[in-house]
């Protein structure tokens, strides 16, 4: 399947923090790509600020050592290489000083779009905001790009929104949540609403329960530091798997727009019931001999931050009453595994006397690895004699057909970033959105810190602890295998 690709206007896009990890595994190798797939416009450019002394030259030949590192064999070669380097500027940037501020004012192109991606802490949001109003570098048609984590918890992400407010408009606020960006997300909202066939179905009549699994096999490698005072609460449900909540459980937007979209999305968040701590299980994982356990990682030996989450969440309205949401998200588990499951309810009755137990079909949405969708279905065993049923997958795999990096699918990033430069917010997230998200999740972390609950300890490679096992056992229903 041949992608489509339509060149942005004109832009310099600033990243701040141009040296970072972000920026050398993500956003400039993804630039690079965007350039190979001829969207770039051939005067863009990317100005990369940071603290660091480097040279221009020496700058260029860092992030060609990156682009060696983080683009595949397959798409580099020296012509776009010298190419892409061409259009990359570095500046000495301090944040909260007045250092290369002058500079990177007069080095902007005037009737360009102008991006700003914050690749920094959040802690530097405000003092960047400011320095750009404070050496008048933004027009109308400024946007700035902020990254994850919007702040920790409902507060300080109040305080962050109105920061940025006193300096931009909502519509030039990008926050970003790459699951948003990646492609069978938002082939989620095409399933659901370019096609007829699943929406009479999808509610709680039809629909026994949705499960939603982002199993990660790695650790926290060395991102201990950081990861210890969020959690998996903070680092993927209030974000990742909110939104891929969000985006199952919606009504139909009455057009595809940011605006559309991002109200229905704001109203599942708050039709989210509070969760009860027998409906939360907190997990953190245990060394076995070979790995090391998540306080040996994370450098913090009386560590109680949880790896592992899985919650059971109820939807108070008309479509989803009675038809829960099973959310679970985990590091150092078997397999890297991020899937939507809907559970459809069982067939009422079998007229098959072989078969008097007929199972419900199930919907999956996969999001990694092997993007697609696929759809359990029950059929009849071939062959003669009699009629045995057997259950069978329709398979919509479409990675093979949107190989990334042989047909140019841009990864999460670049397409958000495409999108940054075309003003299209409907793939971010909205102020209120994200603290109607922290009010949520802060009501539930307040339980269990008042109870000072610890999590309950599990093995590296395996399905996350047994509690999670048993949140599903005493409803009559059990998690699909992380593989
Ligand atoms: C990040 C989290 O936002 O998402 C990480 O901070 C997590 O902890 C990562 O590993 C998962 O992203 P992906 O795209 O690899 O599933």
């Amino acid at each position: 399947m041949a992608t489509q690709t339509i060149p942005v206007e004109d832009f310099d896009l600033v990243i701040i923090g141009g040296t970072g990890d972000l920026a050398t595994r993500k956003i400039l190798p993804g630039l690079y790509r965007r350039l190979c797939a001829g969207q770039m416009p051939p005067n863009a450019r990317i100005i990369a600020a940071a603290r660091s002394d480097y040279s221009q030259t020496e700058f260029k030949d860092f992030i060609k050592k990156a682009l060696e590192n983080y683009v595949k064999s397959i798409k580099r070669n020296e012509k776009n290489i010298a190419l892409f380097l061409e259009r990359l500027i570095y500046i000495k940037l301090d944040a909260l000083g007045d250092e290369g501020w002058k500079e990177l004012a007069e080095s902007l192109r005037k009737d360009v779009i102008h991006a700003f991606y914050f690749s920094v802490g959040p802690s530097l949001f405000a003092p960047l905001a400011e320095r750009l109003m404070k050496y008048k570098i933004t027009d109308d048609k400024t946007r700035i790009v902020v990254e994850k984590p919007f702040g920790r918890d409902l507060a300080s992400a109040q305080v962050l929104n109105s920061v940025l407010a006193k300096c931009f408009r909502e519509d030039q606020i990008f926050r970003i949540d790459h699951y948003l960006g990646k492609e069978t997300v938002q082939n989620l909202m095409a399933l659901r609403f370019a096609n007829a066939l699943f929406e009479p179905l999808w509610n709680s009549q039809h629909i026994d329960h949705v499960q939603i699994t982002v199993a990660e096999s790695l650790g926290v490698e060395g991102r201990g530091a950081y990861y210890d005072k969020s959690g998996a609460m903070r680092d993927m449900v209030q974000n990742h798997l909110m939104q891929l909540l969000c985006l199952t459980a919606m009504e139909p937007p009455s057009t595809f727009d940011a605006a559309s979209v991002r109200d229905e999305k704001l109203k599942v968040i708050k039709a989210l019931e509070t969760i009860e701590l027998n409906d939360v299980v907190r997990g953190q994982y245990r060394a076995d001999g070979k790995a090391d356990s998540y306080q040996d990682e994370s450098g913090n030996p009386d560590s109680t931050t949880e790896s592992f989450i899985a919650l059971k969440v109820n939807i108070s309205n008309w479509r989803w009453v009675g038809a829960p949401f099973y959310l679970r998200t985990g590091k150092k588990l078997r397999n890297r595994v991020s899937e939507i499951a809907i559970v459809f309810k069982d067939p009422p009755h079998s007229i098959f006397t072989d078969s008097p137990d007929l199972k419900g079909n199930i919907l999956t949405i996969r999001l990694q690895p092997d993007e697609g969708i696929n759809l359990s279905m029950t059929i009849k065993e071939p062959g003669p004699g009699g009629m045995r049923l057997t259950e069978v997958p329709l398979d919509m795999t479409f990675a093979e057909h949107l190989d990334d990096d042989d047909l140019g699918m841009p990864d999460a990033y670049e397409r958000l970033i495409m999108d940054v430069i075309r003003g299209n917010q409907t793939l971010f997230m909205r102020g209120d959105e994200v603290e109607a998200a922290w009010g949520w999740v802060d009501r539930i972390i307040k339980q269990w810190e008042e109870k000072s609950l610890k999590p309950v300890l599990y093995d590296v490679g395996g399905n996350g602890p047994d509690d999670s096992l048993m949140l599903l056992h005493r409803d009559g229903r059990r998690w699909r295998e992380v593989s």
